[in-house]
């Protein structure tokens, strides 16, 4: 008999690195990065002092964040062969994909992408941090026919993003929002997509692979793709006065709701909760949006019926109505993670790689022990 009673399906609860940067209390609702929790993060900080944060494992001097920042704004800017493969994508693919494909090609037009050296891999995560940015507004305008905007050095990275985008200059309120989103998702210790960066990371592979890796990762909708099915199920949804009945249903169908339950957040993900202020605040200046309002609805039918098996909304809840908002089409959401994400993922690979093991786990054999190998004209 074979014996499956060890192993840790979905890898949960196993603990297979040390690492300094990201501590979450999934009871308790508590996520820190440095040990400072994130709602301080989200007040105080910017995306690019947290990045560099998590790449140097703490908090930066004023002159190290200057030199950072100029840094990122220095490497703005991709190489012409890229924008070029860009605007030659089929039209209509998703930009995660897009995305996918445009990291891995920068690594064939960077001459150090196959250094494997911790200065090569932070100097390769800095363009990365840098130049996602670039990549997912380039994707966007050339899927929607329109010229390439190219980076402005005076504006902040999400004001650069914003600007790149939609190719009007964003108000200091929007860029500072569109940042706290940043500052939110830019790490969250093992997810899926950081773990598999590790995992090809563990095998010494380039920053590019970990990177193309951890986007492919990411696209699923069990993952970061589920902003945008949050917005699926809202458009669904339709109205606020259906929202109710519509969540209903689909609990007794016993189908999954998108944007709540998380594999360790057994209560509210904090990271929803400063979203869902923002939104809140957004809402009390400009009216209640029907999204918001269907928002509202689901929420307090979520924590009813489910909230006691632990499933609460998480962070994707309500950072699609924040994009929204800010006139961001829901294709985006997943690429606008990766954005954030790539901190993360950089961060994380490099902290592994200095002390490495390859990661190998196991399988239970459940199959057959004594098979035999039938001649083809023998089988039936
Ligand atoms: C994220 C997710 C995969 C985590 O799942 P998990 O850790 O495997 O959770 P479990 O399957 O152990 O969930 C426990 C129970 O809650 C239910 N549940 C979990 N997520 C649910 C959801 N989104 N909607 C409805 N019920 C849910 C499960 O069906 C299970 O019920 P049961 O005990 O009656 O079988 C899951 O919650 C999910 O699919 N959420 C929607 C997608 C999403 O928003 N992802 C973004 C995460 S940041």
């Amino acid at each position: 008999m074979t014996n499956t009673a060890n192993v840790a399906k979905g890898l949960e609860g196993v603990l297979f690195t040390e690492s300094k940067l990201t501590f979450i209390n999934g009871t308790e609702g508590i996520l820190t990065h440095l040990g400072i929790p994130i709602q301080e993060w989200a007040e105080h900080s910017t995306f690019e002092e947290l990045s560099l944060a998590l790449l140097d494992g703490k908090l930066p001097t004023a002159a190290e964040l200057a030199a950072f920042d100029a840094e990122l704004k220095a490497n703005r800017a991709v190489p012409q062969a890229l924008l070029d493969v860009i605007a030659a994508m089929p039209r209509g693919v998703h930009p995660m994909q897009a995305l996918r494909t445009a990291v891995s090609y920068l690594g064939l037009l960077d001459p150090q992408a196959e250094e494997t050296s911790e200065d090569a891999r932070r100097a390769i995560s800095i363009r990365m941090i840098a130049q996602f940015s670039t990549i997912i507004a380039a994707v966007n305008r050339a899927q929607e026919g329109q010229d390439i905007v190219a980076p402005r050095m005076d504006l902040t990275h999400a004001g650069n993003f914003l600007y790149m985008l939609t190719g009007k200059e964003p108000t200091e309120e929007q860029a500072r929002l569109f940042d706290i989103a940043l500052v939110l998702h830019a790490d969250h210790g093992m997810n899926a997509s950081t773990f598999t960066a590790i995992a090809t990371a563990s095998t010494l592979s380039d920053m590019y692979s970990c990177i193309t890796s951890a986007v492919g990762a990411l696209k699923g909708p069990l993952h970061g793709g589920a902003n945008e099915a949050v917005m699926d199920m809202l458009d669904e949804v339709g109205t606020p006065e259906k929202a109710e009945a519509y969540i209903s249903g689909k609990l007794d169908r016993k189908e999954k709701i998108m944007g709540v339950g998380h594999r360790v957040y057994k209560y509210f993900d904090p990271r929803s909760r400063v979203l869902r202020d923002y939104a809140e605040l957004v809402a009390n200046k400009e009216g209640k949006s029907t999204y918001y309002q269907i928002l509202e609805t689901i929420e307090k039918t979520v924590v009813d019926r489910i909230g006691s098996k632990g499933i609460y909304p998480n962070v994707d809840f309500y950072s699609g109505t924040v994009y929204s908002d800010l006139g961001i089409r829901k294709e985006y959401f997943t690429p606008i993670f990766a954005l954030a994400r790539i901190s993360g993922w950089c961060a994380s690979v490099i902290e592994y790689t200095r002390d490495n093991r390859l990661l190998r786990p196991d399988a239970v054999y459940t199959g057959e022990r004594d098979g035999k190998y039938v001649p083809l004209q023998d089988r039936q």
